[in-house]
């Protein structure tokens, strides 16, 4: 039995409904019978999901999609159904607003009420809310600004700003995008800051047992504000720094203007591709290449002398207008998902769009193969189906054959970041992919599995509630 419908006046713009808050903490079941199709015995992970649980309080909208305060979602797949829990990460932008019930910190889209000297000299609030990893032990909420937040991973209660035992300096920002070697099970972070040799990028190495145990930095030669993501091959960190640049340091500074104001695209001041040696975060080389704005990589690898680095492409800034208006804009239709092959010996560059494809975001890949050759990306998409305001759709991108498969997910029904889950049973890249499905029909979310090569419906278990239009997703194999 699905779970019912529930009455709801769909908005015009069908998608913003999933950007409306969600202020209760669930912690619920959904049994088996439930579910439409069935949810394969070899699944019995624990799929992740991440976003601002809200995007206002008191009436007050934030500045800008970033500012929301981040919210988990957990939904674990048991023999007795699917485990579906959410709770916001207890940040102290999050307690003090909502003691107030209006907006008190500065943000990366707004500054704090009461003009700059309730500004002047202040960093955005850490919101926890754009992407997790779960690694060494430790279940963490990510902002790219700040120290990730760990949450306790049976009951998705705030523990506190994780330091790594002290090696994680308060002024340290640690991305949203760690990843994973598959091959040492070593995790590998970073964070735009101060070095030095002045603003650079700084390395974090977590090993398997959840240690800090390897730093290191690299100087930017552009004060670059948004690298969000990197590539991870078998022996390199790549990171492609985009001239986003803050063209107003000074009314930043002193408090006059937020952060997101005083970012701009300055592609006169060109683009690096910086390329670290993962065994001492040592630089090896940099490549100087046409400006873009690099947001998220697919898997990457390297080939003789070659990196391959697979990235999504926009082609300026234009898209933050969307990220600023989410209750009144229709989103971007997305990136060009981008083949780079940077050759360490000679220094060439080529590139080129992957063929076929249509414009997405969110890349993922057979994380099992992270940094070797892999041949299927899939990504969220906008397909015209009536209610194309967000992604309504998912592909896989076959990249030897061009073969692309969309699936179109129905009228009013939006997702985002689909993750690959892995069939232990079969080869490479088959398996499943797992999503949350926002439908504008009846305001409430599936979770979805998905056939990862055909993209047809495994099994739809049906929430209770809906889960806000989030950022990143993870899928682990152990049951949280
Ligand atoms: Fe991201």
């Amino acid at each position: 039995m699905n779970a019912p419908a529930r009455t709801w006046p769909r908005p015009k713009l069908a998608h913003v409904g999933g950007f409306e808050a969600l202020e209760t903490e669930y912690n619920y079941v959904v049994p088996h019978e439930q579910v439409t199709g069935a949810i394969p015995e070899a699944v019995r992970g624990t799929f992740l999901r991440i976003g601002p649980g809200r995007n206002r309080i008191g009436g007050q909208k934030f500045g800008h999609w970033f500012d929301g305060d981040g919210m988990l979602h957990a939904a674990t797949f048991r023999d007795d159904g699917v485990h579906y829990r959410n709770r916001y990460v207890r940040t102290p932008k999050y307690v003090k607003e909502t003691a107030a019930q209006k907006i008190v910190f500065r943000s990366f889209g707004h500054n704090a009420p009461g003009g700059p000297l309730k500004n002047i000299g202040k960093l955005p609030a850490n919101c926890a809310n754009t992407s997790m990893a779960w690694h060494g032990g430790r279940l963490l909420c990510l902002w790219e600004g700040g120290r990730p937040w760990q949450l306790d991973p049976a009951t998705l209660n705030t523990v506190g700003e994780c330091d790594f035992d002290g090696k994680l300096k308060k002024f340290n920002a640690y991305s949203a995008h760690g990843k994973i070697d598959p091959r040492t099970g070593c995790y590998y972070n970073f964070g735009a800051g101060i070095g030095p040799k002045g603003p650079g990028i700084n390395l974090y190495r977590i090993n398997p047992r959840g240690e800090l145990d390897m730093k290191g930095y690299f100087p930017m030669n552009i004060v670059g504000v948004f690298c969000h993501d990197f590539a991870l091959t078998e022996h390199y960190a790549v990171f492609m720094i985009s001239p986003i640049v803050l063209k107003h340091p000074v009314q930043f500074a002193l408090g006059v203007k937020a952060f997101d104001e005083c970012m701009d695209y300055d592609p006169r001041k060109g683009m690096r591709v910086h390329v670290v040696s993962l065994a001492d975060f040592k630089e090896v080389k940099t490549f100087d290449i046409d400006p873009f704005v690099a947001i998220h990589y697919s898997n990457c690898w390297e080939e003789n002398n070659e990196l391959v680095i697979n990235v999504t492409r926009f082609d300026d800034w234009g898209v933050n207008e969307a990220l600023r208006n989410v209750f009144t804009h229709e989103n971007d239709d997305g990136a060009r998902l981008w083949r780079f092959r940077l050759n360490l010996a000679n220094g060439r560059v080529q590139s080129e769009a992957l063929p076929g494809h249509m414009k997405m975001e969110f890349p993922q890949w057979d994380t099992r193969l992270s940094g070797a050759k892999t041949d299927v990306t899939w990504s969220p998409v906008i397909v015209d189906n009536g209610t194309p305001g967000f992604f309504n759709g998912l592909q896989r991108v076959q990249e030897s054959t061009g073969d692309v498969k969309i699936r179109d997910l129905g009228d009013g029904r939006f997702t985002s970041e689909a993750m690959f889950v892995p069939d232990p049973a079969r080869a490479r890249e088959q398996g499943w992919l797992a999503c949350a499905v926002y439908d504008a029909n009846t305001n409430r979310s599936d979770i979805m599995l998905l056939d990862a090569r055909t993209l047809e419906d495994v099994a739809v278990v049906p929430l209770q509630n809906h889960i806000p239009f989030g950022f990143h997703c993870g899928y682990t194999t152990d049951a949280l």
